[in-house]
């Protein structure tokens, strides 16, 4: 009977230890730093999510980058769209036209993309893909038309390797701002 006190006894402690394990591992997922040096990265075609990152830079600083890159589109809208898709379907990287001064010196950076076909664009894809930003907190933040997040943090996620992905993305409708403020102060960003 003491045996299996005492055997009762080691696998809750085993228990709790592993459980402990698993609470110390998800909290390392993103790393606290003291006043983090900021990059606010965003690709805009149509200016929605550039306002978004300009209204981020207003309530905790930080550099704003805009990835801009090679290519462009038709001026109308459906073969504009139409061209996007193409490009997202066959996995087009353009290449950047605009350049990070040293991506090492920061230790979060947000990440702004328009949501295209439910995904995020190509240029964003280009500039995750460009700079190392493993071990680095990354913030997505994504503006829609009226579909939501569909596929757009879980892609981000899955193509910025040895990113430490923030799961609380800000995901707006076109510029919607309102409640930015709240949902920076959540990540625990002050002024
Ligand atoms: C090529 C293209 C594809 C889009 N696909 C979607 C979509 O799948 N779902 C959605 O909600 N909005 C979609 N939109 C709307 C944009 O996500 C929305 O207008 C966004 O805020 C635009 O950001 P921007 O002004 O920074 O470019 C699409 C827009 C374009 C141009």
């Amino acid at each position: 009977m003491n045996k299996m006190l005492l055997l009762s006894a080691v696998v809750c402690s085993a228990l709790a230890f592993g459980a402990y394990k698993v609470h110390a591992q998800n909290k390392e997922e993103n790393k606290t730093v003291e006043n983090p040096k900021i990059l606010i990265a965003y690709y805009s075609y149509s200016g929605n999510t550039k306002e978004v990152a300009e209204a981020i830079q207003k309530e905790i600083g930080g550099d704003l980058f805009e990835i801009k890159t090679e290519g462009s589109y038709p001026e109308e809208y459906r073969p504009m769209t139409v061209q996007a898709k193409k490009e997202i379907e066959e996995g087009y990287r353009p290449k950047l036209t605009t350049q990070v001064n040293n991506i090492a010196q920061y230790d979060t950076v947000f990440i702004g993309s328009p949501n295209w076909w439910g995904t995020i664009t190509p240029q964003v894809s280009s500039f995750i893909e460009t700079y190392d930003l493993n071990s680095k907190n990354v913030i997505p933040f994504i503006t829609h038309g009226g579909g939501g997040v569909q596929n757009t943090v879980a892609d981000l996620t899955t193509q910025c390797k040895g990113c430490l992905v923030k799961d609380d993305a800000w995901v707006g409708y076109g510029s919607r701002t309102f409640g930015i403020s709240g949902w920076l102060k959540g990540l625990g960003f002050n002024k």
